[in-house]
């Protein structure tokens, strides 16, 4: 999955970069920063030395010494200001030159920390965005895996009324593992009953249409949409963030079974309307679950017609779920 968040502590990553949040003058601080400089051991501080500071919204590279990174990337954020001197223009350089650097020296896997989040003060939902847009931008050019490090929750915070609706919805609809087996399948029966799609013109396509390719694959049905939506391969498996070996194995074997959350990841990247993501995922051999939150929380962005899957990762981040995508 070329993109994803991940709650943990950043020094303890083994990826070819880790980023670190810095200052001017590169002698340390605390922070992510103070957390980096310990870990690594003293030659870190040596090399930062050597290296005559570093501008905000630049990045500079250094070995990892004894952290599990083979290198740090260090980088300057913009100290928050209100908003009005040009923060958001560094903070996107600051993402970009350190992903340009690492792109320089080979790296293929990158973990950042939400820069300017901390002591500089940038308002974390904001920060958030910045990270989220520039990372992915990059990525539909790049190819190498980016994780962005979540050290406290309140960085990831979606907003207030979103959270409440989504967990309205999963009220509604998640049926937890501690209910009775009984009760649960006849109300999934039910359920299944209420919400079959109904043979009618207005689903797009219909019942005709599924009918027509009941017996297409997984494949089969990817390809034809992607086709149908006047996409390309690649801006369909970015769009799911799904990594492009993946996806060519699914191209080449028309009978080949995605995991659930890969085919739930192109059902969202394809913007397909409920029936048509629950004929996707059938064809891979699985169907919505109410006794998963992660398939609840997918399932009421698609029934609101919302395929943007930041936003979606953003809402199983919250749940506590995994992300979607390969
Ligand atoms: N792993 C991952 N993320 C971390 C860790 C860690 N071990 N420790 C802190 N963070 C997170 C914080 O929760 C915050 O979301 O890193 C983000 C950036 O916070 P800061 O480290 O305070 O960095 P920043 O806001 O960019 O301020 C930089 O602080 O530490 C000093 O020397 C640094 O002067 C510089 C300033």
């Amino acid at each position: 999955m070329p993109f994803s968040m991940v709650r943990s502590d950043i020094t303890t990553m083994k990826v070819d970069a880790i980023v670190n949040a810095a200052n001017e003058r590169l002698l340390g601080g605390g922070g992510v920063d103070g957390a980096i400089h310990r870990a690594a051991g003293p030659e870190l501080l040596e090399e930062c030395r050597a290296l005559g500071g570093c501008k905000t919204g630049q990045a500079k590279l250094t070995k990892g010494y004894r952290l599990p990174a083979k290198f740090v990337i260090h980088t300057v954020g913009p100290i928050w200001r209100g908003g009005g001197h040009g923060e958001r223009e560094l903070l996107v350089s600051a993402y970009r030159s350190s992903l340009e650097l690492a792109a320089a020296h080979q790296c293929k896997t990158v973990a950042f920390p939400l820069i300017s989040s901390g002591v500089y003060g940038y308002p974390k939902d904001q920060a958030l965005k910045v990270a989220v847009d520039t990372i992915t931008g990059f990525l539909l050019e790049h190819d190498m895996t980016v994780y962005l490090v979540i050290f406290d929750r309140t960085a990831c915070t979606i907003s207030g009324k979103l959270f409440d609706r989504i967990a309205a919805y999963i009220d509604d609809n998640y049926v937890d593992s501690h209910t009775d087996e009984q009760e649960q399948r006849r109300r999934e029966l039910l359920f299944r009953r209420e919400a079959a799609p109904q043979p009618c013109a207005a689903a797009p396509g219909g019942l005709n249409e599924a009918l027509e390719h009941m017996d297409e694959s997984f494949t089969q049905m990817l390809l034809r949409k992607i086709d149908q939506r006047g996409m390309t391969d690649a801006q369909c498996y970015k769009r799911a963030n799904i990594d492009r070996k993946l996806f060519s194995k699914i191209r080449s074997d028309v009978h080949y079974k995605p995991s659930k959350p890969t085919a739930m990841a192109f059902a969202v990247a394809l913007e397909l309307p409920l029936e048509e993501a629950r004929e996707m995922l059938g064809k891979a051999g699985f169907a919505f679950s109410h006794a998963s939150k992660f398939d609840v929380i997918v399932e009421y962005f698609i029934s609101q017609g919302n395929y943007n899957m930041v936003e979606i990762n953003e809402a199983l981040f919250a749940f506590d779920q995994s992300l979607l995508g390969g």
